[in-house]
């Protein structure tokens, strides 16, 4: 492919200018309402007119292919933003105090418009649906835009995330754990108090939780396989008012990361089941709540495969760069991958010099060529899971 990647100069201008009024204009998760009009009306004023509004924030529009029988083919962008209050200096800062695209969300809602222009220009052998979901960064987005039924019949989805550890022109699309699993929990141990005094006359959950946070640290250190990261943090630990007062319950909430659905459930079900069992060795009770975040993102071999040919057509070989450190953080995108095949994408977005500074931060920004490269790679994408000879 060409060094304009399939862009005119027109292109390139309205996408840089989508990017930037987003940018300017961030909206919280659920919220994103301006965000919502300002893409419906860019897609309609580009010749994109089969636009449905679904899961309240988001959009979906159809791109048509070529062949009414080919498979159809789904690419997400999400589009919110973050509480963060702004400090990259940018010309085109949030003007939305407290608010920020401080994950790249802002590129990628360009990067699905800038796919939606180039398969109206060259489609794929299939439909395409240009998903611009809200509500990632609270992991709701995803399962809200699933329920709608809008990617009923899906044959595969991609996505992809902006990625400064990765410079300009560097794409991560490989097999296997991207992005970890994000559940919290919540652990309250209940015993009896009494004089500070007098502990014979208690069941202290003080000393039961010091033991229980020790004891949850041996999960991921003697039960999980070394060959696979996982983390436990117990994150908060709440007992007690008085020196003199035994308190009657203590409570640890923290997260639990893991990057495979099994090693998901060992984590999980080893903090219940050490939760009970330190609690009755001091004969306290322990109550467990887990609440279930997204799921990891395991890349399928073949959705795998799909995007690196797709990287290799717009980019050449070189461009493939491997994941190394696996990501702890989550991804609500883990939540089509459940039910279909396709994958996640890095993008590198680290400009000549840069350094490579983190999401999720008020000084984050990705450089701005990432813009062309993830919509270009994203397009071809669909072009190369929806071709015959790929079934
Ligand atoms: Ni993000």
């Amino acid at each position: 492919m060409s060094a304009d990647l399939g862009f005119t100069v027109g292109d390139r201008r309205l996408l840089t200018e989508l990017r930037r009024d987003l940018h300017r204009h961030p909206e919280l998760s659920w919220h994103e309402t301006r965000t919502q009009e300002r893409l419906e009306r860019v897609l309609h004023d580009a010749g994109i007119t089969d636009v449905r509004r679904v899961a309240r924030t988001g959009l979906v529009a159809r791109v048509r292919g070529r062949d009414p029988g080919a498979p159809v083919i789904a690419l997400r962008g999400d589009i919110d933003a973050l509480p963060i209050t702004e400090a990259t200096g940018l010309e085109f800062a949030s003007t939305n105090d407290g608010v920020m695209h401080a994950c790249g969300h802002d590129v990628h809602a360009a990067w699905a418009v800038g796919a939606a222009l180039l398969l109206a220009r060259s489609p794929a052998a299939g439909d395409v649906l240009v998903v611009l979901q809200p509500a990632e960064e609270v992991g709701e987005g995803a399962r809200e835009v699933l329920a709608s039924g809008a990617l009923d019949g899906v044959r595969a989805v991609f996505g992809a995330h902006v990625d400064r550890r990765f410079a300009v022109g560097e794409v991560v699309a490989q097999e296997g754990p991207l992005a970890a699993s994000t559940d919290t929990f919540s652990i309250v141990l209940h015993g009896e108090g009494a004089h500070g005094a007098r502990p014979q006359e208690a069941r202290d959950p003080v000393v039961g939780a010091a033991e229980l946070i020790l004891a949850l640290q041996t999960i991921v250190s003697r039960r999980l396989d070394p060959s696979l990261p996982g983390v436990v943090t117990v994150a908060a630990v709440h007992a007690g008012r008085a020196a003199n007062v035994i308190p009657e319950t203590a409570e640890l909430t923290g997260t639990v990361r893991a990057t495979t659905a099994a090693s998901r459930a060992l984590l999980i079900g080893e903090l219940e089941r050490m939760a009970h069992a330190v609690a009755g060795t001091h004969r306290l009770t322990a109550d467990v709540h887990i609440t279930e975040g997204t799921p990891p993102i395991v890349n399928p071999r073949e959705g795998a495969a799909w995007a690196a040919q797709a990287v290799r057509d717009v980019l050449g070989e070189r461009a493939l760069v491997p994941l190394g450190t696996t990501n702890m953080g989550g991804e609500d995108f883990a939540f089509y991958l459940e039910k279909m095949p396709g994958c996640f994408l890095r993008i590198g977005a680290r400009e000549p010099g840069g350094e490579p500074r983190a999401a999720h931060t008020p000084r984050f920004y990705p450089a701005e060529d990432a813009l062309f490269i993830g919509a270009a790679v994203l397009a071809q994408c669909a072009r190369a899971a929806a071709s015959p000879s790929s079934g």
